[in-house]
């Protein structure tokens, strides 16, 4: 489902103030988690937590989502179970961590079939994939096109560090010591996947919430490679995401301007033309397209 996934706020499934915060929240979306951030011995409290949170408040127009436990858990699934049964009509999409085959995305895929079943869902419920361990990367291709439910690849840097074993500390980032962009082969392969399987990638947390230039330029690189938008950890995060995510006032304006003129130049018969010195033609028309695609324009 082709959702506005600019800014994805994560919220403790635990901490029902954060989670009030975050439901008023600008984010496009917002997932409270039963995952990383919830500490053993608060898991099942965190999922009553966020059937009621789920239940109770208002959300607005956010997408309204769940990051259950791996699937190498078996509360796993008791999260399934507990969400969809308590709160399956106000559940928009499930988060699935380390997801390492396509496999894996059909067996969710079919028990939420029956749960929605059970429950008498109208809606189906969507998947958003974590791709954070190495046999995930390489097995993305599959994965992202492994259930119709499937609307979204995140790349999640963090355990993707300890999977690959690369060295970076609690940033995330190598410090000076790798030169470019340190999770290019990653952050490539994942939106190629996603983009061959007509789905949305996200881009990785980025830990540092006090650092805004360090995570506006994560926003700015993952933004050129065709990624829909971030997570955000913290809600001063959301305001950057969601305008770096949103074409700006410039790049729509240039790429009516150059539609405009190719458009023209067509009618008359003419399929290539220049604009000071730059070569139009049907490719770059394309892309331009895609730019007024993502900024809601027709
Ligand atoms: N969602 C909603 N509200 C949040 C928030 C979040 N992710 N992170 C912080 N806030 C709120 C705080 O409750 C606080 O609210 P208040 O001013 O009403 O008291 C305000 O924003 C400022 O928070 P701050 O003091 O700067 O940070 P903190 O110490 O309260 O929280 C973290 C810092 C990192 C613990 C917190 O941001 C967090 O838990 N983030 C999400 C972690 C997570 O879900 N990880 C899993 C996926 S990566
Ligand atoms: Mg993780």
């Amino acid at each position: 489902m082709n959702r506005l996934r600019r800014s994805e706020l994560a919220v403790p499934g635990n901490n029902p103030k954060m989670i009030a915060k975050a439901a008023t929240s600008a984010a496009d979306l917002v997932f409270c988690d039963l995952e990383d951030a919830v500490a053993e011995n608060e898991k099942s409290d965190a999922r009553e937590e966020v059937v009621r949170a789920l239940e109770n408040l208002d959300w607005g127009t956010k997408t309204r989502a769940v990051r259950v436990n791996g699937l190498d858990d078996a509360r796993s699934y008791e999260d399934f179970v507990v969400l969809v049964e308590g709160a399956g009509r106000f559940l928009d999409v499930v988060i699935l961590p380390k997801v390492s085959s396509a496999e894996e995305v059909r067996w969710v895929d079919r028990l939420l079939g029956y749960l929605e079943t059970k429950a008498g869902l109208q809606r189906r419920i969507g998947l958003e994939l974590l791709i954070e361990g190495v046999e995930g990367l390489i097995h993305v291709e599959e994965i992202a096109k492994s259930s119709p439910r499937v609307e979204a690849l995140v790349f999640g840097a963090g355990d993707m560090s300890a999977s690959q074993g690369v060295r970076v500390t609690e940033t995330l980032l190598p410090g000076d010591s790798y030169p470019g962009d340190f999770w290019h082969y990653a952050r490539c392969k994942i939106v190629v996947a996603a983009r061959a399987a007509k789905v949305a990638a996200v881009d990785s947390p980025y830990t540092n919430f006090n650092d805004p230039e360090g995570y506006r330029a994560e926003c700015l690189r993952s933004y050129s490679l065709g990624y829909a938008g971030k997570w955000a950890i913290h809600p001063k995060q959301i305001v950057v995401a969601n305008d770096v995510f949103s074409p700006s006032e410039a790049e729509v304006k240039n790429a009516r301007a150059v539609l405009d003129a190719y458009e023209e130049a067509t009618a008359r018969g003419v399929g290539a033309i220049q604009i000071d010195g730059v070569l139009i033609d049907e490719g770059i028309a394309r892309i331009m397209r895609g730019v007024l695609e993502v900024a809601g324009h027709d």
